[in-house]
């Protein structure tokens, strides 16, 4: 079953038909969010053929990830993964062998992988050590190889042969070269394989904002700023688009809000931050340390988010803005 070119329209004939490129922005300065369409850096010939990786973040201050407050959330964390899910199954001409699901987190859909395809070999790979232990504490039956490693470093061709799936749900917003790095992911696929990403896109949005602003008014603005811009790494959706285009003849990209109620009882902590802390709050809780410091910025916070998100009787709704990319490669 052939994809669609969704809302790709607008996206000239001249792209499509253009060599793979790569991305030579710099993310130290200017944020891929911020910074507008391929189209636009194609123009300002800001797109290059660079194959460079960028640098891992080895020394990040974040604060570590925690499963359980990932896991807070689980059905609303879940749903896009199965968006995607279902529409790289309705990409597929053949049962994958290999599929690899990068920045597998917690692990729990990664293990449902191998219930959707159980002839497969299911790999789950992360840089974190935390999210591995729970991952594998799921998986007592060794359904799943679980890999650390940071997605920066990770070499396609280290599975020992070539992915029919590729995976990667709410990761890369935390890998600011992400786009310099797909081009390789791509070309390790097999003959008719997909590669098949989602991304949060709602860094406009008051829970993200207010983060922001709350933060540059803190003592400690300097130090608090690179975490949070750093969360930005986010492209258009045009962008992937375009970068999926020049790499792959089937490409589907599209862009979802989906209303999500979040439970929201009197006297409890704002849901929309315990939302945060389980993701983009990690750059501030690493900074500020348990204490009066951190326990200051919360309350200002969250005094913020109660008016941006205000509780109802059905509790809070909190619009969620993602996007999704999928490439079917060249059959065999
Ligand atoms: C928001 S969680 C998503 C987990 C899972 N894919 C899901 O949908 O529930 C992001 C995951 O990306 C991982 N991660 C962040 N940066 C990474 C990197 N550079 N390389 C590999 N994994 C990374 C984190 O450790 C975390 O487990």
């Amino acid at each position: 079953m052939g994809l669609g070119y969704g809302n790709l329209v607008a996206i000239p004939h001249v792209l499509r038909t253009m060599p793979p490129v790569y991305f030579a922005h710099d993310y130290k300065t200017t944020t891929l969010h911020e910074s507008g369409v391929a189209m636009d850096m194609w123009e300002r010939g800001e797109l290059t053929n660079r194959r460079t990786k960028g640098p891992t973040w080895t020394h990040s201050t974040d604060a570590g990830w925690s499963p359980e407050q990932y896991q807070r959330f689980a059905d609303h964390r879940g749903r896009p993964m199965r968006d995607l899910l279902a529409r790289v199954e309705a990409a597929l001409t053949a049962d994958p062998r290999v599929v690899v699901d990068l920045g597998c987190g917690p692990g729990d859909q990664t293990l449902a992988l191998t219930d959707r395809w159980p002839g497969a070999r299911v790999v789950g790979i992360d840089s974190s050590a935390e999210m591995l232990t729970k991952a594998r504490s799921l998986d007592a039956a060794g359904r799943v190889e679980w890999v650390q490693a940071s997605a920066e470093e990770w070499d396609p061709r280290s599975t020992g042969g070539p992915v029919d799936i590729l995976v990667t749900n709410a990761t890369l917003q935390w890998v600011p070269t992400h786009l310099r790095l797909v081009p390789e992911w791509v070309a390790g696929l097999a003959p008719g394989g997909v590669f098949a990403m989602q991304v949060p896109s709602n860094f406009a949005a008051p829970s993200h904002r207010l983060m922001r602003e709350v933060a540059s008014r803190h003592p400690r603005a300097e130090q608090l700023r690179p975490g949070l811009a750093r969360a930005e790494a986010v492209a258009q959706p045009e962008t992937y688009a375009a970068l999926l285009l020049g790499l792959a003849p089937d490409v589907d990209v599209w862009e979802t809000t989906y209303q999500q109620v979040l439970p929201a009882g009197d006297g409890e902590p704002h849901p929309v931050l315990e939302w945060v802390k389980g993701t983009g709050l990690r750059p501030v809780l690493g900074i500020l340390p348990e204490g009066p410091e951190r326990d200051t910025f919360i309350e200002t916070y969250a005094a913020e988010l109660e008016r941006a998100y205000p509780r109802r009787p059905f509790g809070v709704i909190f619009p969620f803005s993602r996007i999704f990319a999928l490439a079917r490669t060249q059959g065999a």
